[in-house]
């Protein structure tokens, strides 16, 4: 049931639960539609807090009985949670409630997937599981037993007992309710096995249904080197005897770190060569040792609130950013992590949905699992590390791991620790935590006697989250390179503070052509008129500007095709080609390279500069490129497919991949002259699913896929994962006209299982994705959108209120598509009943 008028929480309101958690104890009796759940809560006074009613958090739960010390007692119950009176001293709270397991399609709380039962608590699920402080910084050491007439039963912690149909858990580490898990389920483990740098031996587990015991090694390993690395960079060991980790098929989100017991969309775990692209290893890799990385980032370590998500996220990401950094290619990762960024956190923050790394309030929390808090955090952390330097960066974090650990923790302790190290005042820094939207910094050269002067100005746009946004602090990474092509400075950070400051470096023989923002060393917008990005991608030592002079290059080129219907540029084209015939770089950076900005980054920038986008301008300007990227190749492409063809035996490794990515783009060049020939080759050769996929895309282009489709149907229909994909593909590689109409027919499929949150992304996250179609101009992607995001709300709010995001660029675009999405989105928000979460989401969209 939701309230009338949505209440909005301020960090501000802030105050300590008057109770402290001495002991848990639950005991689950499981069944789909009627689980029984007892609890046995130890309760002590919280000095520290101020007077209170006491209240338990608590929805969806029928009441069967409640005691205090033994005593039945009749609570208060409302739609939210249970208020009783107490005695003044420590006293134990008893209480059996019955859930319903099986009519769960929210994912959150106790739910039922394929049969199995799993749970969801992050952020507020565990008050749909029993009565309970539901809050962060409420730390509890839990004691569970299950009972249910399934092999396998997990809880966190280590395994008291084990019995047919009966199994008792005891985690000894006191924690938040949101990382309680339980699993139970006709499961197989893949087991392995992790002994610590103090020599402790550590079971581990990788639980699957049966039929997916293939597609485990991989994660099992990345487990592993997860675990290795985080004691060899982080000094963390791991603190229990065991780790599971359980792959569920029906989960909102990629993962959950759940202490000792890590619940996984399948997605995000579960790989094979034949199944599983270059792409998905990557990403399973580093999502197993986010997950795993949070033992201490998180769980040993907590968030005092949910304002302070950040905390554990931003810390987590950076740290996993780092792993795969080291498991692969640093310049790689750092580049890919810069378009994810501008693809989705620069949109967030810079239209209605603008909010700080640590937001100040909140309607509904699931709404705040944003770009903003997850990568712009990690961008925040990564910027300090810049400042104070690798080794204060260490020591401070060190300090972090012994002064916090078992605490509930803010970012006012997280920058203390940084400023005790370091004895920086870092108050002006503290605005990347509480200020929202994307920093321009442009920057203006200057050249006299020998001295190169560079000015920048800093300014961020107004938002309904920060009105009047002051200047921050901006580590800007710059060397200087050489007509001839030498480096004649070295990286140098400037700490930018004010609004505008000048630099200068003198003694310089030549005028140098600037490498500005070298390794991305601050999430802003960069504005270099007086760049020379042809010189840079010829010559630039730093990777990141390198990539980003093709980039800029393109982007030029693409703006001019699209504003004044201009050719493509020949001088981005060369100097492309240059690039990717130059084999002293590696196969994945020249893949790189060649990647063109995407439509809706095209439509951004534009905005930005006060004009309309129109969507079918933008992807002809990018099909106009591509088809004079193949003339420009001509022959090469199939020079550099075949140099690029692995015929190694397959392995998802950064050598291999980065091999096959070159080739891929190699083949996009190839099938514009060759109508599909040489894709139907590789489609029907190809051993894995890397090949396999980016050849059906190449056929579905050249008008040529639907036997290809057919058979890949065929072989893979059993295959939940390869399905989404099958899915996914054909409404990312329609035509702008038709991507509505094809992603409308899919949904009419027998294997499109909507309440299945993988299925429906896979479709109409696609969808959202393909810009051209999306915004045809009938309106037609936008209604059909809506359509199912009402269906879907009243089953799964949090799943829906994500997806509306899809509508956060509305303001961008003519009157005649605003109008058209306005409509969209008054149309859902007049749906009564609309969830808490969707409700939030389109009210902050439509501003
Ligand atoms: N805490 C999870 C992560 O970052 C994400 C998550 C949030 C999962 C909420 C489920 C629900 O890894
Ligand atoms: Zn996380």
């Amino acid at each position: 049931m939701r309230d009338a008028a949505p209440q909005t929480i301020y960090l501000s309101d802030y105050t300590a639960f008057g109770w402290r958690v001495e002991q848990v104890s639950l005991h689950f009796t499981l069944a789909p539609s009627a689980t029984r759940v007892r609890s046995r809560i130890a309760f002590a006074p919280n000095a520290d807090a101020p007077a209170q009613p006491f209240f338990l958090h608590g929805e969806a739960l029928t009441l069967i009985s409640a005691r205090i010390d033994g005593q039945d007692i009749t609570p208060d119950v409302t739609a939210e949670g249970l208020t009783c009176t107490v005695p003044d001293s420590a006293f134990v709270f008893e209480a059996e409630v019955e859930i319903d397991p099986a009519g769960n399609t929210a994912l959150e709380g106790l739910y039922m997937s394929n049969g199995m039962y799993c749970t969801q608590c992050e952020a507020e699920g565990f008050r749909k599981i029993t009565y309970y402080p539901d809050r962060p910084d409420v730390m509890a050491v839990f004691d569970v037993t299950i009972e249910g007439d399934l092999p396998v039963l997990l809880s966190n912690g280590n395994p008291v007992s084990t019995a047919q149909g009966r199994a008792e858990w005891h985690d000894p580490w006191p924690k938040p309710a949101y990382l309680f898990a339980l699993v139970a389920g006709d499961l197989v483990a893949h087991p392995g096995s992790f002994t610590t740098r103090s020599g402790r031996e550590v079971a581990l587990n990788l639980y699957v249904r049966p039929g997916d015991e293939g597609k485990c090694a991989f994660g099992m390993q990345a487990l592993k080197d997860s675990m290795k690395w985080d004691e060899d960079v982080y000094a963390r060991e791991y603190d229990l005897d065991l780790f599971n980790i359980v792959a569920v098929d029906d989960f909102n989100m990629g993962a959950m770190e759940n202490k000792g017991l890590n619940i996984f969309n399948s997605s995000a775990v579960l790989a094979s060569p034949e199944t599983s692209t270059d792409m998905n290893f990557e990403r399973i890799e580093a999502i197993i040792a986010h997950e795993y990385f949070h033992n201490w980032t998180g769980n040993r370590i907590t968030c005092r609130d949910w304002f302070q998500l950040c905390l554990k996220e931003g810390l987590t990401v950076f740290r996993d950013s780092q792993f795969t950094a080291d498991m692969r290619s640093a310049p790689v990762k750092r580049i890919s992590d810069v378009i994810d960024l501008r693809a989705r956190q620069f949109p967030e923050d810079q239209g209605p949905l603008a909010h700080p790394v640590r937001p100040d309030r909140f309607q509904e929390i699931n709404n705040f699992y944003t770009a903003t808090v997850y990568e712009k955090g990690a961008e925040v952390i990564r910027m300090l590390k810049t400042l104070v330097g690798d080794e204060a960066y260490a020591q401070a974090v060190q300090l972090y791991f012994d002064r916090h650990d078992g605490d509930a923790a803010t970012i006012e302790d997280w920058l203390k620790v940084f400023e005790e190290t370091t004895g920086r005042d870092l108050a002006q820094f503290k605005r990347w935590y509480t200020q929202a939207g994307t920093p321009r910094v442009s920057v203006a050269e200057d050249w006299a006697d020998g001295t190169l002067t560079l000015t920048f100005t800093q300014s961020t746009a107004p938002s309904a989250a920060s009105p009047d946004p002051q200047p921050q602090v901006i580590p800007i990474a710059v060397g200087l390179i050489a007509p001839d092509g030498a480096e004649v400075a070295t990286t140098r950070v400037l700490e930018m503070t004010e609004a505008t400051q000048r630099f200068a470096f003198d003694g310089l023989a030549q005028r140098p052509v600037a490498s500005i923002l070298r390794d991305f060393s601050a999430p802003v917008v960069l504005d270099h008129p007086d760049a020379d990005p042809a010189h840079l991608l010829a010559h630039d030592t730093d990777p990141f500007t390198r990539w980003e002079a093709a980039r800029t290059l393109a982007r030029r080129s693409l703006l001019a095709q699209i504003r004044d219907g201009a050719a493509p540029d020949e001088a981005y084209l060369d100097g492309i080609h240059r690039v990717a015939t130059d084999r002293s770089l590696d196969p994945a950076t020249r893949a790189l390279m060649m990647g063109a900005p995407g439509q809706s980054e095209l439509a951004g920038v534009l905005a930005e500069h006060g004009e309309t986008p129109d969507p079918m301008a933008i992807h002809a300007a990018l099909e106009d490129m591509r088809a004079a990227m193949a003339a420009r190749f001509g022959g090469d492409a199939m020079m550099l497919y075949a140099e690029n063809t692995v015929t190694e035996a397959y392995a998802p490794d950064a050598a291999q991949s980065g091999q096959r990515a070159l080739a891929g783009v190699m083949l996009s060049l190839m099938t514009r002259g060759d109508n599909g020939t040489a894709a139907q080759a590789q489609f029907d050769h190809a051993d894995n699913m890397t090949q396999k996929l980016g050849a059906l895309a190449q056929l579905i282009t050249a008008g040529r896929g639907d036997a290809a489709l057919a058979a890949f149907e065929d072989r893979w229909r059993d295959d939940r994962l390869v399905m989404d994909k099958w899915f996914g593909l054909q409404v990312a590689r329609a035509q702008p006209d038709d991507a509505a109409d094809v992603a409308q027919r899919l949904t009419a499929h027998p294997d499109f299982n909507w309440q299945n949150p993988n299925r429906f992304r896979a479709v109409f996250g696609t969808l959202a994705m393909h810009h051209a179609g999306f915004h045809h101009a009938s309106g037609k992607g936008y209604a059909l959108l809506a359509d199912w995001l009402i269906k879907l709300d009243p089953l799964n709010p949090q799943t829906t209120a994500r997806m509306c995001s899809a509508f956060q660029t509305w303001k961008r675009y003519d009157t005649e598509r605003q109008k058209l999405m306005k409509t969209q989105i008054d149309r859902i928000l007049a749906t009564p009943g609309l969830s808490r979460d969707t409700t939030e989401m389109l009210t902050r969209i439509a501003g």
